[in-house]
């Protein structure tokens, strides 16, 4: 059978690998919702502009309404044969409603229609994606609520550095996430401008509104180009690169649940809700969710480098390369929310080991900088000179096997003679962490006040 929509030129169909490689109904059914809103705002704007009868257009919209609730109801037969989501929608409408449907297409073509479809299916899945961010912020600076003044090892190359709070650190990730949701927010604006009536490449001689439609479906203006309009895809770009980003943070810190709730560190724990056993080591609780979220920015990253490479050469404007836009785009997608539903969970059902932190904390001389600040601060050392002070004493320490706050203030003094009893209030996490009161530090109220600050802006 030659082709519905351009059996003129064709006397005979296609091959069936042909067809296989060229359908794309399989995936871009996706975008049925958002093809079919672009075609009801052009059929409107048709009429509006006496391209199109009344009669004819309101044929058009009764009959893609139908098409909307079998699709929603799944009685819709999609067709390979019919190759894409826009071709389908429009059969089914000349089944319905009989030779008006071939009016729709005036004035319009796949090209701009395609664009349009997946401009509309990126931003409403940008507007979801910001606010799943936002129930996972909250989760996050909940627990750094909770937790402000729990104290833990801060780490530098994974050896325990400074101590910090288990709030800070949980604090550290909400504020990469807002960055991310400005990208996201702002690949959003950048994209939202409408392709529709830019036609297949040139624009029309048809007397469309564009900018009529373009506010029909929610889009701040027509896009100025119409060649522009029908080729590039970097919204689409732009969009993958902000959710590979946004996966490299998620992935970091899964990796941090990862370690964290080993043995080893048994810094938290995750419940049953959030782990899986072993089938042949009874003693296991493994944290497969964190895992996962670390190995699905692979999936994200390749949608990127993909569609990058899918789109370097192509000479403007439309080629059917760009339909490979789409699958990649989608498994992204679906990734990027369950890897962000599946950290919001987990960091609400994270239970820190408080006792355990703390010791952690002050292992490996972690407070050898508070040492050499109060070096600083009371004897009026230089730095570099309380920094070697400070390495002797903690030599000393290390070679007997003992912590810097059980060294004698004689053996201090051996090394430094104007070091007082009072250097012991320093040798202490506790009050290493109250200490760091500069702003954007791990001082307990800092964290507290910007736990608050940020669940406050959280639930605006
Ligand atoms: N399925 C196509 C895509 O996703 C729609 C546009 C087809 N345009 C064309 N000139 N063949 O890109």
């Amino acid at each position: 059978m030659s082709n519905k929509m351009w059996g003129g030129r064709f006397a005979s169909g296609p091959d069936a690998i042909m067809e296989a490689i060229n359908a794309s109904i399989d995936f871009d059914k996706r975008l049925h919702a958002q093809d079919i809103a672009g075609s009801k705002a052009h059929a409107a704007m048709l009429a509006d502009q006496g391209i199109l009868s009344k009669e004819d257009a309101a044929a058009i919209a009764h009959g893609l309404d139908t098409i909307a609730s079998e699709i929603e109801a799944g009685s819709f037969t999609f067709s390979a044969a019919l190759e894409d989501i826009h071709m389908n929608v429009e059969a089914r409408l000349a089944e319905l409603i009989g030779s008006a449907a071939g009016r729709l297409h005036t004035g319009r073509s796949r090209n701009d229609q395609v664009a349009t479809d997946f401009r509309l299916y990126v931003r409403d899945a940008l507007d979801d994606l910001d606010s799943a961010l936002n129930a996972l912020q909250t989760a996050l600076a909940t627990q750094a609520r909770d937790h402000f003044d729990a104290v833990m090892p801060g780490f530098t190359h994974l050896q325990a550095a400074q101590p910090v709070t288990f709030g800070h650190h949980l604090l550290a990730y909400v504020e990469m996430l807002s960055r991310d949701r400005g990208r996201i927010m702002d690949a959003r604006r950048r994209l939202n401008e409408s392709p529709l009536g830019a036609a297949a490449l040139a624009g029309t001689s048809f007397p469309i509104d564009r900018d009529k439609t373009a506010r029909t479906l929610g889009f701040d203006r027509p896009m100025a180009n119409s060649l522009d309009a029908v080729s590039d895809r970097d919204f689409v770009l732009e969009t993958l690169s902000a959710l590979s980003i946004m996966a490299v943070h998620l992935s970091r810190f899964a990796e941090e649940i990862v370690v964290w709730s080993s043995a080893q560190f048994a810094f938290v724990s995750l419940s049953d809700a959030w782990t899986t056993g072993s089938s042949i080591m009874p003693q296991k609780r493994n944290p497969d969710a964190a895992e996962l979220v670390r190995a699905k920015t692979g999936r994200i990253f390749g949608a990127l480098i993909g569609l990058l490479t899918v789109m370097k050469g192509l000479p403007l404007a439309y080629s059917k390369d760009m339909q490979e836009d789409k699958e990649p785009f989608f498994d992204a997608l679906d990734a990027a929310r369950l890897v962000v539903a599946a950290v919001a969970g987990m960091a609400g059902d994270l239970k820190p080991n408080r006792e355990r932190m703390a010791a952690a904390a002050g292992a490996g001389y972690s407070t050898a900088t508070d040492l050499a600040d109060w070096l600083v601060r009371e004897l009026g050392l230089p730095f570099r000179e309380a920094h070697h002070v400070t390495g002797r004493i903690v030599g000393l320490a290390s070679d007997t096997g003992r912590d810097l706050n059980a060294l004698s203030l004689e053996e201090m003094q051996a090394i430094e003679p104007r070091i007082t009893e009072a250097v012991f209030s320093v040798l202490g996490v506790e009050n290493s962490v109250k200490s760091r009161t500069s702003y954007g530090g791990t001082a307990p109220d800092n964290v507290k006040a910007q736990a608050e600050a940020w669940l406050g802006r959280l639930a605006e």
